[in-house]
C-alpha cells in the first residue's frame, strides 16, 4: 500500500530537500547508509572484511544532469579503488555503479557513460577487483545490457545486475549464464508498470526462483542478491543439484538489513558480500529501502516525530 507513494516520493525534489535537511532522520539514514565519505566507508569496509564478509561499493548519485558532475563521481570511483589497491582488500571489497549517475542519461548519454565506465574498470583492473553495473528503471535496461556487452571484451569480468519483476528477465538470464560472466540477480526495486514486470510478489518470487535455475544451471557465476529466506534456500539447493561448491557463487545483501543473517550465513562457510552504499546523494536509494518494508517507514515517521 505505501510501495508506490514512496517510489514517487524518491523522485521529488521538494521532498528531497526536506527530508535531507531534518537532522532528526538521520539515525534511521545511518542504519543503511555505510558511510557519508570516503574515509568513513573504508572503515566500515575494514570491520566487513574483518568479519569475514565482502563488501561491493557503491557511492551514490542518481540522475546526473552535466557532464562534469558524472566526471566527478567517476574520479571518486578511481579514488575508493585506488584506496582499495593500497589496502590490498583486492576483490574482497569491489564497487557497483548506478549508470544514471556516470552520465547515461546526459545527451550521448551512452558514450559517456561507456568512457566513465571504462575509467572505472581500468582502475579496478589495477586494484585486482571487479565492477558490478547495476539495474534502474526499465527504460535503461537495454542501454544497460549493451553497455556491459561492450565492456566484457576488454574486462570480461564486469558484472551485471537482473531484476527478477521485469518480465523479459528469465530470457536475459539465459544469455548471460555464458562461462565467465558475473550476474547479480535481484527481484527489483522500481515502480514498474505491469505491461514489463510483475505486480505480484508471489509472481515476482516464482520468476527468482526461475531465474536462479538458470543462472545455477549455466557457466558463470550467480550472485544471489536477496533477503528473502525462501530464495536463499532455493538458491542453495538450486546450487548443491548442479554440483555448485561455495566458491562458485556468492550470496549478497544490503548493508544494515538481515544483518543477523548476513553473519549466520558467512560463518556456515557461505560467501556473503554486503553492498554498502555511502555518500551524500542517499535519498533516492533510502526511499527505495523505506518502500520495501512498512515497517521501515514507521520507524522513519517516529524518527521525525520525536523530539
Ligand atoms: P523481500 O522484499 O521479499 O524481503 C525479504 C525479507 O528481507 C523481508 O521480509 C525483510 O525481513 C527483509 N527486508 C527486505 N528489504 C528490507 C528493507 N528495506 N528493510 C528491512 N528489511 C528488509 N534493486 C534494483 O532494482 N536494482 C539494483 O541494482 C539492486 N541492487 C541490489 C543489490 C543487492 C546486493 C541487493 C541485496 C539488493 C539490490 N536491489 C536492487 C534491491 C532489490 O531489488 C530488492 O528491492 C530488495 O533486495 C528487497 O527484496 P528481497 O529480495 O530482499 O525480498
Amino acid at each position: 500500500m505505501f510501495r508506490a507513494p514512496l517510489l514517487m516520493a524518491a523522485r521529488s525534489t521538494r521532498l528531497r530537500e526536506l527530508v535531507e535537511r531534518s537532522r532528526l532522520s538521520r539515525p534511521v539514514v545511518a542504519r543503511f547508509i555505510a558511510g557519508r565519505n570516503r574515509d568513513e566507508v573504508l572503515r566500515s569496509t575494514e570491520l566487513m572484511l574483518k568479519g569475514g564478509l565482502l563488501v561491493s561499493l557503491d557511492h551514490l548519485g542518481e540522475d546526473t544532469t552535466n557532464a562534469a558532475q558524472a566526471g566527478q563521481l567517476t574520479a571518486s570511483y578511481v579514488d575508493i579503488l585506488d584506496a582499495i589497491s593500497e589496502c590490498g582488500f583486492g576483490a574482497q571489497a569491489e564497487v557497483s555503479i548506478k549508470l544514471s549517475a556516470i552520465g547515461l542519461a546526459l545527451p550521448h548519454g551512452a558514450t559517456i557513460a561507456m568512457r566513465n565506465t571504462g575509467i572505472v574498470c581500468a582502475a579496478a583492473q589495477r586494484a585486482g577487483t571487479t565492477v558490478t553495473i547495476d539495474a534502474e528503471d526499465h527504460a535503461t535496461t537495454d542501454a544497460g545490457l549493451e553497455l556491459v556487452r561492450e565492456l566484457r571484451v576488454e574486462f570480461p569480468w564486469v558484472g551485471t545486475v537482473l531484476q527478477a519483476y521485469l518480465r523479459r528477465t528469465e530470457e536475459d538470464c539465459r544469455a548471460l549464464a555464458d562461462a565467465g560472466s558475473r550476474v547479480r540477480l535481484c527481484k527489483g526495486a522500481y515502480r514498474e508498470p505491469a505491461s514489463v514486470a510483475f505486480q505480484d510478489k508471489g509472481e515476482v518470487s516464482a520468476s527468482y526462483r526461475r531465474c536462479l535455475d538458470v543462472l545455477m544451471g549455466g557457466a558463470g557465476y550467480p550472485m544471489v542478491a536477496t533477503h528473502d529466506p525462501a530464495m536463499i534456500t532455493h538458491a542453495l539447493l538450486a546450487a548443491t543439484r548442479n554440483g555448485r561448491g561455495v566458491d562458485d557463487y556468492e550470496l549478497q545483501m544490503l548493508y544494515g538489513i538481515r544483518v543477523d543473517e548476513q553473519r549466520r550465513l558467512a560463518d556456515a562457510g557461505q560467501h556473503v558480500r554486503v553492498y554498502l552504499a555511502y555518500g551524500d546523494e542517499w535519498y533516492g536509494y533510502f526511499m527505495r529501502r523505506l518502500a520495501e518494508r512498512p515497517a521501515n517507514l514507521r520507524f522513519f515517521l517516529r524518527a521525525l516525530v520525536t523530539p
